[in-house]
């Protein structure tokens, strides 16, 4: 989730400031080097009154759960990255996330979907990781995360002080419907187990989000905006249970999918009267596809760029016409989906836009 973003509703011109700051810094680097004529260039900025106002976690990250053998296009770009194999002890990562003090880092991607969490009732199952299986949902047979990788994983937050959003598996217990979405009411004990076993063992999350681009049309499965918001104010009963008024209530996050107006109203709509919507987030892949041929041209195009303006005001009306007390957020971005493209999405940032 590079740029998870609060309060969204002037920050689009932001960037553009400081966009031209760094050109006016590279311009001075330039002539220097070149150490001939120079154009000398005055720039005013009018500090009388703010056109945006960002929240202290502006910068964030995500980490995904996506294995080694992940691949798109012929390139498997994931290494050893996933949730599941990242190296915690990599004083570089270490010292970056801590860099940011503190880096508001969401824990999730199109696998959360399909990760259940080891407990005691699954005691005679073996905990196991990902499988390719070209005919599953995601392209991978469900797996487990161990409770002693959660232990370390709590363990890095904790070092590095980064506030966590973790994305729950939204599909446990759905059956198909004759509409083609997921349903069923979500099965929420799996879930409940790990909040719980979290919260005994005193790690800090600051939000659980519900489910990876499930919202609208869906990417690889949807679910009904109605279910969906019933299903919402069940995780939002389990984080109260759960957690005592005086420790740090984590918040209630969803539904992480592409923004879609109708959809959007309907479930801050539906959950509003119970207040179990903290934070709504959307994702944001504005190149579109990682094997577009037109990517570079893409990234560099601040008129292209721009077109998400429209998302963004789109959301903001959304936000604005439901009187709720819910934010918005950018939940995961990253300029091209389907892994992004070496030397383009790796080299540029295109999610600050
Ligand atoms: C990932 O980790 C495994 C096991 O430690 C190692 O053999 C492999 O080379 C690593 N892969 C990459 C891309 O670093
Ligand atoms: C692959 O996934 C399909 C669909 O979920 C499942 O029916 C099948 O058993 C899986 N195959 C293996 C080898 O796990
Ligand atoms: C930049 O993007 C705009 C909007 O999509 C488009 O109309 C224009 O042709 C693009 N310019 C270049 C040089 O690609």
């Amino acid at each position: 989730m590079a740029g998870v973003l609060q309060g969204q509703h002037d920050l689009l011109r932001l960037p553009a400031v400081l966009l031209v700051l760094f050109a006016v810094m590279n311009a001075a680097a330039w002539t220097a080097e070149a150490g001939e004529v120079s154009d000398q260039g005055t720039v005013v900025v009018d500090s009388a009154a703010a056109i945006a106002t960002t929240d202290d976690n502006f910068i964030c990250a995500g980490l995904d759960w996506w294995p080694s053998d992940k691949c798109n296009y012929g390139t498997c770009s994931w290494g050893n990255a996933s949730v599941l194999n990242l190296d915690l002890s990599n004083p570089v990562l270490l010292n970056a996330v801590k860099a940011f003090s503190s880096l508001r880092l969401r824990v999730g991607g199109s696998l959360d979907d399909e990760v259940i969490y080891e407990n005691e009732d699954l005691a005679q199952q073996p905990c196991i990781p990902f499988v390719k299986n070209d005919s599953a949902l995601f392209g991978y047979n469900e797996a487990c995360l161990p409770l002693s990788r959660w232990d370390q994983l709590n363990d890095f937050f904790h070092k590095t002080s980064a506030q966590v959003v973790f994305g729950l598996n939204a599909l446990n217990g759905r059956v198909p419907m004759q509409d083609g979405s997921l349903g069923g009411p979500w099965k929420h004990e799996n879930a409940q187990s790990l909040i719980r076993y979290t919260a005994d063992k005193g790690y800090d999350i600051y939000g659980w989000e519900l489910g990876n681009e499930l919202s609208g049309k869906g990417i690889r499965a949807r679910i009904d905006v109605a279910q969906y918001a019933a299903d919402l104010i069940s995780l939002k009963k389990v984080v109260d249970e759960i957690y005592s008024i005086d420790q740090g209530k984590p918040l209630v996050i969803a539904p992480g999918g592409n923004f879609e107006a109708e959809w959007y109203s309907e479930f801050i709509d539906k959950t509003k009267a119970s207040s179990s919507l903290d934070v709504i987030t959307h994702h944001m892949f504005i190149l579109g596809a990682a094997n577009d041929d037109h990517l570079v041209e893409k990234i560099l195009n601040s008129s292209y760029l721009d077109g998400v303006a429209l998302t963004f005001n789109g959301l903001r009306d959304v936000v604005r016409e439901s009187n709720a007390a819910v934010v918005a957020w950018v939940g995961e971005a990253g300029g091209a989906y389907n892994s992004g493209r070496h030397l383009v999405t790796d080299s540029f940032v295109s999610s600050l836009w």
